[in-house]
């Protein structure tokens, strides 16, 4: 990324600066939000995506929150920030980064309660700002381990953005492919588009660009063609939220992309840190699945592209089943075969 993703400036009273993800590729633009609202809004607009960024963003957001409380007491201070997590929570409902973010926070304040509220404060500040360059440490831990993975002279498929733009720095799904890029690897990519809001086309596209990494851009529903035609031979992508079976929310699409690469006998490979994880659920069936506007589908950028009032289902995320993902690539290796046991034997 040429400027971070998203940042803090300044000390308690400063601010959240991110680059706002909705003008690209034609614009590069950062923003900077100074409340708790315009944090929820650049959540909910998808100003900053992608889980992990999305879990900075809600503990930056908590800061915005509490930062101009007046409470004297303990007691006080921390129904204003469970009021700040409460709001934040109500942002975006899938990538569960955002909740355990939220959660982090909470505990942090709850382990820190004998401290006058100034000095907690300054505390969980410094707490949002490790869980922002923990991430960075942890997409390269993943890009290392995922490296392997990258056929030298073949072809990689990804659907969505799991990039740089997608957590703190370097990505989760496209770490892998930098770190073979670095390590002197020749691949080339596909990006699906990645309808209906083009993370595909407008932004791993982008930053595959940026690396010097050979990226072609298809429709989604190119897939199976491109498959078919053999120039696919690994497929990786992020997530949003891993039950504890391996079941695997990720953006809509991804679900499609895991069939065709069975079919196709290409390896399908997820790529994320152990905050996707959700290991309260046992399976993907209880994820929550955010529905988006319909005119995202409609009248996405600005053109309208079906009849007025015409129905739409718009689900933003998938659930892969576990039996379809050859391996999940963490920061602290690669889990394969994919299941409950595995899983919680990486995480533990
Ligand atoms: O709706 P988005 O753009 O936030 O969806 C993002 C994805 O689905 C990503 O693949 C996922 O969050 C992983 S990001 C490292």
């Amino acid at each position: 990324m040429p400027l971070p993703t998203i940042e803090w400036l300044g000390g308690i009273e400063g601010c959240v600066r991110l680059i706002d993800q909705t003008l690209l590729p034609t614009e590069f633009r950062q923003i900077e939000c100074h409340s708790i609202e315009a944090m929820w809004e650049a959540i909910k607009v998808l100003r900053v995506r992608g889980a992990p960024a999305i879990g900075i963003a809600a503990a930056f957001g908590t800061i915005l929150g509490i930062q101009s409380s007046r409470a004297a007491k303990y007691d006080e201070f921390r129904r204003a920030l469970e009021k700040a997590a409460d709001c934040l929570a109500t942002s975006r409902p899938t990538a569960v980064n955002l909740f355990w973010a939220l959660e982090r926070m909470k505990r942090v304040a709850d382990e820190n309660r004998l401290m006058t509220i100034p000095l907690l404060k300054e505390r969980l500040l410094d707490e949002a700002l490790a869980i922002c360059e923990e991430d960075k440490a942890v997409c390269r831990a993943i890009g290392r381990h995922g490296a392997d993975l990258i056929p030298d002279g073949g072809g990689v498929l990804t659907h969505c953005n799991a990039g740089g733009l997608a957590t703190a720095d370097y990505g989760t799904a496209l770490a892998v492919m930098f770190a073979a890029h670095e390590q002197g690897k020749r691949f080339r990519v596909f990006a699906d588009e990645t309808r209906p809001l083009l993370q595909g086309a407008r932004l791993t596209a982008w930053e595959l660009m940026q690396a010097g990494i050979d990226v072609t851009v298809i429709c989604d529903s190119m897939a199976a063609a491109v498959m078919r035609q053999g120039k696919v031979d690994l497929v990786v992508v992020g997530a949003d939220r891993i039950a504890a079976n391996g079941d695997t929310a990720n953006k809509i699409g991804t679900y499609a992309v895991a069939i065709l690469a069975k079919e196709h006998g290409i390896p399908f490979y997820v790529a994320a840190p152990a905050s996707t994880f959700d290991l309260s659920l046992p399976e993907g069936e209880g994820i929550p699945i955010e529905e988006r506007k319909a005119e995202e589908v409609t009248c996405g950028f600005g053109r309208r592209t079906a009849p007025e009032g015409v129905k739409v289902f718009n689900p933003a995320f998938d659930v892969t089943p576990a039996r379809y993902i050859a391996g999940i690539v963490t920061e602290r290796g690669i889990i394969s075969p994919v299941g409950d046991a595995a899983i919680r034997a990486m995480l533990r």
